[in-house]
């Protein structure tokens, strides 16, 4: 029997023909064990994408770990001599923990990495290979670039205290222009730094155009100087480059990343498939002086390419714009600002008990689904967009970028107790919550041991029946608080509800999303 290409899945396809255009290009394979020495791990553990890894002691009494990343591995055997290039690629299982299952993962990884001197060449043919890497999938594919120098540059010109520049990373990463520009003015910014902070939001779209558009926002050196390394680039991708946009709000984890920085998206898939960029910091801690570029494909995410859509899903679910809506008094309000600005479904859905309502002239359908699972839903693809509390997003970490603040259901998260509570900072305080992370967080943040008692609901009680010394919950109007001798001792975050989008979505549906977006906005000023 003859094999043909078509006998394999998606994922098997890619892997073959990926390994064809990394070889023709000159890389060489990289084949590493599963385990590695521990102490790699642990002496550059802020390289890491989590410092979580599986360890054992092996036969000959060594602490080894199960290989939660394979770059470090590379990036240590390269030893590149002066002015020479390694170039390797790579096909490995990887292991890490897994947010939502709450254990270790297996995850599939495909890469390559350029160690030594990088210069713009090699630059070029990385990302070349970014993009023919996407291609392979043939699906729609958006590869997106940005420049860490862009940002950092920036934060230095106006001197962010580096306490807070990973927030502010983090907020832009999320672009979430609210909060950015509440940080920043926190942190002391001049209203000029935040109006350029808050602009590079506004920095993506085609490589070249918004090449430009970045042009007439810089501040400083340093950001004209990434913008020459892009525009660079750019002329050495030449028609190639028009497949690329520049997202200048792209930025990678700071501690890793230091120059370009880059990430594949395919349609159908709700994460990114492909990310990479540029980590000198990395290949210095084992070669003086050298640089390195590099990136991953994440294998298991392409299987989703091979799922055929179920009857249950909607056919045309990649034109229309799906929306999760939290049921109850919240999403009902969210849902009447929707309405107000244009996107009213085609029926009540408080007067029937379906969970799916539409409106075809909008392309618009609105899930109802648990207050709490919205985030998911975004997260995972399964809605575009999404109407969840501030506190729900909090809780579950949720990847999803933030892209406005309704300003509806504003309330606070507080710690409560009984009048007059001293804490007695002999022990572990009890603390009972629906909102697990939130608390541990904040009293991690002050060093404070805990013991955390987790209730799904009726949180007061807790203190009232001795079950806690506290509680950590929402305080709206304080009336449940005060009718069961409760006060707030603490307040530490301002809540309400926020638009969130799915990652994958917002590019392919970045249109129809900003066409709505700009309606709520207008609906919300009126
Ligand atoms: C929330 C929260 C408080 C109450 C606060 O409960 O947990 O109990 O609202 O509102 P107030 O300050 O206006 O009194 P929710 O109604 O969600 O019910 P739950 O007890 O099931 O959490």
């Amino acid at each position: 029997m003859q094999l043909e290409l078509s006998d394999f899945s998606a994922v098997e396809r890619s892997t073959l023909r990926l390994r064809v255009l990394y070889e023709k290009a000159g890389y060489r394979k990289f084949r590493c064990s599963r385990f590695e020495e521990y102490s790699l791990y642990q002496q550059n553990e802020r390289f890491l994408a989590d410092a979580q890894v599986i360890t054992f002691t092996d036969l000959d009494g060594h602490l080894r770990a199960i290989r939660p990343d394979v770059t470090l591995s590379i990036a240590k055997n390269a030893q590149p001599a002066p002015g020479e290039c390694k170039k390797y690629y790579y096909t490995e299982q990887i292991c890490r923990p897994s947010r939502e299952s709450h254990t270790f993962a297996e995850i599939s990884q495909m890469g390559l990495e350029c160690i030594g001197a990088v210069g713009p060449a090699e630059q070029a043919e990385v990302l070349r290979l970014a993009l023919q890497s996407l291609a392979v999938l043939e699906v729609p594919v958006v590869l997106e670039l940005s420049h860490m120098g862009f940002v950092t540059a920036l934060l230095d010109a106006v001197g962010v205290d580096p306490a807070v520049r990973p927030r502010l990373l983090e907020l832009l990463r999320d672009k979430n222009a609210h909060e950015l520009c509440a940080e920043a003015r926190r942190a002391g910014l001049s209203a000029e730094a935040v109006r350029e902070l808050g602009a590079i939001l506004t920095l993506h779209g085609p490589l070249a155009a918004t090449l430009q558009a970045a042009r007439t926002h810089c501040c400083c050196a340093g950001q004209r100087a990434a913008l020459d390394e892009l525009e660079a680039l750019c002329g050495a991708l030449g028609p190639e480059g028009e497949g690329i946009q520049l997202d200048l709000s792209l930025a990678g984890d700071m501690e890793y990343y230091n120059g370009l920085v880059f990430s594949g998206y395919v349609d159908g898939v709700p994460r990114a498939v492909l990310k990479g960029g540029r980590y000198d910091l990395l290949a210095r801690r084992f070669t003086p002086g050298a640089c390195a570029l590099g990136f991953a494909m994440y294998l298991d995410e392409l299987e989703r390419l091979n799922a055929p859509m179920t009857d249950a899903a909607p056919a045309d679910s990649r034109t229309w714009i799906n929306i999760a809506l939290p049921k109850g008094r919240l999403g009902d309000k969210a849902y009447g600002l929707l309405a107000a600005a244009g996107y009213g479904a085609d029926e009540d859905y408080n007067a029937t008990r379906k969970l799916v309502v539409e409106n075809a002239r909008a392309g618009v359908r609105y899930f109802l689904v648990k207050p709490s699972d919205v985030a998911i839903y975004v997260e995972h693809g399964a809605a575009d967009l999404g109407i969840a509390g501030k506190d729900i997003l909090e809780e579950s970490g949720a990847d999803v970028y933030e892209l406005l603040d309704t300003g509806m259901g504003r309330c606070r998260m507080c710690v409560a107790g009984p009048k007059g509570f001293a804490d007695d900072e002999s022990r572990a305080l009890r603390v009972a919550t629906k909102f697990v992370n939130i608390a541990r967080a904040h009293y991690e943040s002050r060093g404070r041991d805990i013991d955390i008692i987790k209730l799904n609901g009726s949180i007061e009680l807790a203190p009232i029946l001795g079950l806690s010394d506290v509680i950590v919950d929402i305080v709206e109007t304080g009336t449940t608080l005060r009718e069961n001798n409760l006060e707030v001792i603490e307040e530490f975050m301002p809540i309400s509800a926020r638009l969130i989008a799915n990652k994958a979505s917002y590019r392919f549906k970045y249109r129809q999303m900003t066409a709505l977006i700009d309606k709520m906005k207008e609906a919300l000023a009126k």
